[in-house]
């Protein structure tokens, strides 16, 4: 069968990234009287905004307009859900780097030269920045609430061991290579349609109408690709949108806005940064018993996502363990600096590190390797007799396999004789150390918030057998249109190259939610192949009519229909069918099954499935410097039956760096005027190639397929990889055991040179 399915082919788009020719929003043809904008940002953290002058800025070089709150006619709001983000500051700012106003002009670098002209008064107050300020003026977004199983306090008191322990986590620059981008053209009428860079068209359409005050329908959003998102353009992405609609509006000439790196950096929301601290009771083999965890995270200054970020932290605060007695609780720190956001993951591995804190440091007290402590904790697999344990939100985990999966790497990896050779290797040497440690990954699948697991698709056969493909999901480098077109070429039995992949388009597939929890693939794949199968069985209904064939016995394979005993290409097929009169034009829709998640009690089983996979790594730390790097990693990752293996791997190998760069080099820092002092990456270090370890292998574990009805059971791949780099963690703290004052020193993330130096002289912060 000439199917694409299921084979490594490359990303349709890799040779137009690697010779520059892919188009990315700022390169769509943009006419000669288009304008450009530029915003204008606050420079305090949190204050009463007195006056703004814009006198100067609007007599400077080529400045058309100013847009300031005023000029919204309807909502001044970019906020994904709770109303509370402006798009321009309204009498108050409430971090630095807010926008207060934007410049419309004839170019990019006269709106920026304009907008240093302004004159803004403020009325500073105090400003709480940090996860402790918050704490200690009780700066909340809501009361901390928890999600609790069994008795925790009666199992920790039962316990015949008992620790407490902690871990600060840092936050994360999205640092995707495309900036925010905007491009608005006015229309007909009010109507106006965009380009952006965004992952969520859908909203885009509906914060652009509210801000202009008119109908979602008068609003058309396209998005082709992203230069990277990596949960950076779910909400992120709203703001630069709507500012370039004002724009168009208010001139009625196409409008743009792109981001500069330093202003992006500023201006958005990141990671949050989260302090967890734990109270575990378990007994001399290890066993958990039961697990009180505090979860503290830094919102900014609104809510955006940070409640179901907060959630997808505490779901995933037991990671792949199974633990009988568990609370965790969560309080969403208010602060005054941008409100934190979406990435890669979710709070997923906020959660998680917090989790294999409370491994390693249970490791360490016992004495015993952790991989055994880990091991001994891992939900039972699926095959197992006591397989099937509930998470501490209730929701059974019945596709267990992270206990085969990690024994499989730990054998191939050889973790246990070089965990051996490792020690002994550090008696020797006391300035170069080494550190090993396997970590494994559970990770719910599905949106979090039931009703966003939802997809649509459209899919045109044209009468020389080509297909137009279009769906809600969009592409950020992540291989969605790659996959979900080799989805809809096996459905037809043609190959890729007879399958358009276009654009994401809000007037094409209606109400999509953002492309984001992983869940592209399982959604939009799904969506398609409804459509697919349902112009199917038009096109067979009809032809078996023609060739008097039984219906049942039409086949679509080879770029060939088989009608009975008749062969006939794809091509003639669809002319038939449409001089028959037959329509070659279907939606298909997808909503996932099963599903379902009751807030008031925190429980029930809101994935689908989970992901597993596991890694091993191996660091070398200068116990002089701090320095260290990445020596050999092994990951073994479980993507159900791979649709692509060759972007499954990319997927793993990059969601791993990025991991990587988050705990180790990635390092956000705020002065105590609330300003981002790491706003360019000559301050702010992402992994450089040259950060890839030595010896990278990467394995696809054979599992047997997804035992969920995904589609062609494969699994989503997106996210999980991230947590994978808890294992560079954990290693690094392996590799300086016993060189500090306590034997394991608590170590924070992310784990910087100066980092590792301070906490071996006991003066981490
Ligand atoms: N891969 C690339 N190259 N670029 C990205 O921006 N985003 C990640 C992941 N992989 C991202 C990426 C995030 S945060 C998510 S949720 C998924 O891709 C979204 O795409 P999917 O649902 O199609 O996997
Ligand atoms: N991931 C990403 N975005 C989301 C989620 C999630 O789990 N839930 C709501 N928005
Ligand atoms: Mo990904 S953080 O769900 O966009």
């Amino acid at each position: 069968m000439s199917s694409d399915l299921h084979k490594p082919i490359a990303h349709d788009s890799a040779a137009l990234y690697v010779t520059g020719a892919a188009k990315f929003t700022d390169d769509i043809s943009f006419p000669e009287d288009g304008l450009h904008i530029a915003l204008g940002l606050s420079s305090v953290a949190h204050g009463k905004l007195v006056s703004i002058d814009l006198e100067e800025v609007l007599k400077a070089d080529g400045v058309v307009c100013c847009l300031t709150a005023e000029d919204i006619k309807g909502k001044n709001d970019a906020s994904p859900i709770f109303g509370d983000d402006p798009v321009f500051a309204d009498g108050l700012v409430s971090y630095h780097g807010q926008s207060i106003f934007a410049v419309v002009a004839g170019s990019a670098k006269q709106a920026r030269m304009a907008a240093l002209k302004a004159q803004i008064v403020y009325e500073e107050l105090p400003a709480i920045l940090t996860i402790d300020d918050a704490i200690a003026q009780n700066s909340l977004l809501r009361p901390p609430h928890h999600k609790e199983t069994g008795d925790v306090d009666r199992g920790l008191l039962a316990a015949p061991r008992r620790l407490q322990g902690r871990i600060k986590i840092g936050g994360q620059e999205h640092f995707y290579l495309e900036g925010q981008a905007a491009i608005a053209l006015p229309g007909e009428a009010a109507e106006v349609h965009l380009h952006v860079s965004s992952q969520h068209p859908t909203e885009i359409q509906h914060k652009v109408a509210e801000a202009l005050g008119i109908g979602f329908h008068q609003v058309s959003v396209q998005v082709r690709r992203m230069g990277g998102a990596f949960g950076g353009k779910e909400s992120q992405a709203n703001l630069p949108a709507i500012i370039a609609a004002l724009a168009a509006v208010k001139t009625g000439k196409p409008a743009k806005l792109v981001y500069d790196r330093d202003e992006d950096m500023r201006v958005t929301g990141k990671r949050h940064d989260f302090q967890i601290s734990y109270d575990v009771g378990f007994n001399d083999e290890g066993r958990i018993l039961a697990l009180n965890v505090a979860q503290f995270l830094r919102c900014g200054m609104s809510f955006d996502l940070s409640l179901a970020i907060a959630d997808r932290a505490m779901m995933h605060a037991e990671n792949a363990y199974f633990i009988p007695d568990m609370r965790t609780t969560s309080t969403l720190c208010k602060t005054h600096t941008p409100s934190n956001t979406a990435f890669r993951g979710f709070g997923g591995p906020q959660g998680i590190m917090g989790m294999e804190r409370v491994i390693d440091d249970i490791a360490a007290t016992l004495g015993l390797d952790p991989l055994i402590v880990r091991q001994r904790n891992f939900y039972p697999d699926k095959d197992a007799s006591d397989g099937g344990k509930p998470t501490p939100y209730g929701q059974p985990v019945t596709d267990c396999i992270i206990g085969q999966l990690a024994d499989k790497l730990a054998r191939d990896a050889h973790y246990h004789e070089r965990r051996k050779e490792i020690v002994k290797w550090n008696e020797g040497h006391p300035i170069l150390r080494r550190g090993i440690a396997l970590t494994p990954v559970k990770f719910g699948i599905s949106f979090n918030k039931t009703m966003l697991n939802q997809a649509g698709a459209l899919v045109h056969i044209y009468t020389d057998g080509t297909i137009h493909l279009n769906h809600g999901g969009t592409e950020m480098g992540q291989g969605l249109f790659t996959k979900i077109a080799q989805i809809c070429g096996d459905a037809f039995g043609v190959p890729i190259d007879k399958v358009a992949i276009t654009p994401t388009h809000t007037g094409k597939v209606p109400n999509s939610s953002a492309t984001a929890a992983s869940s592209g693939t399982d959604l939009n794949g799904m969506a398609t192949a409804a459509a697919a199968e349902t112009l199917k069985a038009r096109m067979a209904t009809y032809l078996a009519a023609q060739y008097q064939a039984d219906v049942a016995r039409v086949r679509f394979a080879d770029e060939k229909v088989y009608v009975g005993d008749e062969a006939i290409s794809f091509a003639k097929a669809a002319m038939m069918c449409w001089q028959g009169r037959i329509s070659l034009s279907a939606t298909g829709f997808y909503a996932t099954p099963d599903i379902h998640w009751d807030p008031d009690k925190a429980k029930g089983a809101p994935f689908y499935y989970f992901a597993y996979g596991a890694a091993v790594t191996e660091v070398a730390v200068d116990r002089l410097t701090g320095e260290n790097r990445l020596l050999r990693v092994d990951i073994l990752h479980d993507v159900g039956r791979s649709i692509n293996p060759a972007l499954d791997r990319g997927q793993i190998e990059g969601g791993f760096i990025q991991g990587a760069g988050w705990l180790t080099t990635e390092e956000l820092v705020y002065g105590k005027d609330g300003r981002l002092q790491t706003h360019a990456p000559a301050t702010y270090k992402i992994p450089a190639c040259s950060d890839r370890p030595a010896i990278l292998n990467i394995d696809l574990f054979e599992s047997g397929g997804n035992p969920a009805h995904t589609i062609h059971k494969s699994k989503a791949v997106g996210e999980p990889p991230f947590m994978l780099a808890a294992s560079v963690h954990s290693a690094l703290r392996h590799a300086i055991e016993g060189l500090a004052e306590e034997r394991m020193p608590n170590l924070d993330a992310p784990a910087t040179a100066e980092q590792l130096l301070m906490t071996l002289k006991g003066m981490a912060r």
